[in-house]
């Protein structure tokens, strides 16, 4: 199929690009196509303006194309464009692994940069291994995931990750990983506000794996604080303080998965600090830098460096892992100048300011048409709409599409809608997204 593109003038085809996460065949009959972004706001080519309800893709928590940000990276770009960060360093690098660092719970002062989350979740799965081998613990090797837990797409997160489409077609890519429950109980805990009150003992379940592997064989378990991906799964009051004790008890290390919940989301700079509980790896990226350039990190205790860097010889590399645009010096501009943006705006106490009001809106959706759940923390939302019987997905898809074409950005995980808005966002676009939801869910079948 071909378009025409009339920002520049030429045809474009569709055929070429296969494109990500995408049913390629359906998207590519009926395009929907963004060409230019400015704060709260895209435009598609044609020029129609849609506000964006999930930042991206959870990841442009400042607002689109901020001129700090923007002016960073160009600046940067005509500076020096790339520098090697095997053996080799450059000062850009170790500023923004010091931003970073500040930002972190106390004691988890080093920063591995990667690009991505996936390569983040992977980075800190090899983490945990190289740790329990420099601890004199080899057999430490089982990674424990959730279900519907999300790591990216790589083969660590894919193998950690409990989203049963995402793994089948790669059975056992890494051998040694279970999975917990997935703390989801629409029975108990359906239209709660905040954290459900139903559900810490999902966590007890980790004593049942750890009997039946034996803890001398488990490495990790790897959570999402939050579960984004899988339809905005809020945990249970008390559940990460369990798992983090159980964790301990047994010599497990604790990885947080924060690539949604980083960098103010729910209104404080990680999960980690809203919800009290420190984990020994945390996993990064999207907000890091406003998704401007791609970049990601994992967050390490400083004990799990130490250990791993003083296990080897003197002279040697420690840790044989890295990639070449780890720390790109793009990307290192644009954290830095997005993290002071973050902090000259106070964006993450915004967030939590604003989240009351967030709340109040969305759960005026209660009693709309096809609404079985409502669910938030901070500034994310879910409203999980009954399937329509024998076509699962299809009313999330439709509502997708029908908000795009109303002018709003609306993610949609099967029939779970998922709303993250950039943390700049005002009232008076928040009633639109929830107006814009009510209207469009009143027409679908
Ligand atoms: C919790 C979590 N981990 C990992 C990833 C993967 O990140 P990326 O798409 O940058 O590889 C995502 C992406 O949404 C995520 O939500």
């Amino acid at each position: 199929m071909k378009l025409d593109n009339p920002l520049t003038g030429t045809m474009i085809s569709l055929d070429e690009w296969w494109m990500p996460f995408t049913a390629n065949r359906q998207f590519k009959a009926a395009p929907r196509l963004l060409a230019k972004a400015e704060g709260m706001y895209y435009w598609t080519p044609d020029g129609r303006q849609i506000l964006d309800g999930t930042a991206g893709l959870w990841c442009v928590n400042a607002g689109h194309n901020r001129k700090p940000i923007v002016e960073a990276v160009q600046k940067q770009a005509a500076t020096m464009d790339y520098a090697p960060p095997f053996q080799l360093g450059h000062p850009i690098a170790f500023e923004a692994a010091t931003v970073i660092a500040q930002l972190a719970p106390a004691g988890m002062q080093r920063v591995f940069f990667t690009n991505s989350g996936s390569e983040s979740a992977d980075t800190a799965i090899k983490m945990a291994l190289a740790y329990h081998r420099a601890k004199g613990e080899p057999s430490r090797r089982i990674i424990v995931g959730r279900e519907r837990g999300y790591h990216g797409v790589n083969i660590g997160g894919t193998m950690a990750g409990g989203i049963p489409g995402n793994r089948k077609a790669f059975p056992a890519l890494m051998a040694g990983v279970d999975h917990l429950r997935s703390t989801h109980d629409l029975a108990r805990n359906a239209f709660s506000r905040g954290q459900p009150a139903q559900g810490a003992e999902f966590a007890d379940e980790l004593e049942r794996i750890v009997a039946l592997h034996d803890a001398s064989n488990i490495a990790a378990v790897i959570v999402e604080p939050m579960a984004g991906s899988a339809g905005v799964l809020i945990p249970p009051q008390g559940y990460l303080e369990k798992l983090r004790a159980i964790c301990d008890k047994h010599g497990i290390l604790l990885i947080f998965d924060e690539v949604i919940t980083g960098f103010g989301r729910l209104g404080a700079t990680f999960a980690a600090h809203r919800f009290g509980v420190t984990p020994d790896l945390l996993t990064c990226a999207k907000a890091i830098n406003n998704a401007a350039v791609p970049m990601g990190a994992v967050i390490a205790k400083n004990g799990i460096f130490d250990a791993i860097v003083n296990a080897a010889p003197e002279g040697q590399i420690e840790f044989l892992h890295g990639y070449t645009y780890s720390a790109h010096p793009l990307a290192c501009a644009a954290l830095i100048a997005t993290q002071k943006l973050f902090a000259e705006e106070q964006l993450f106490e915004r967030a939590r300011q604003m989240a009351p009001h967030f709340e109040a809106a969305l759960h005026s959706l209660k009693g709309a048409r096809h609404v079985i759940d409502i669910r938030n923390l901070g500034l994310v939302g879910g409203i999980e709409l009954e399937p329509r019987p024998g076509a699962p997905g299809r009313r999330g898809l439709e509502a997708h599409v029908k908000c795009f074409e109303a002018g709003v950005l609306v993610r949609f995980t099967a029939d779970i809608l998922a709303l993250s808005p950039p943390l700049i966002i005002e009232k008076e676009q928040i009633e639109r997204i929830v107006e814009t939801i009510r209207g469009v869910l009143g027409q679908l079948d």
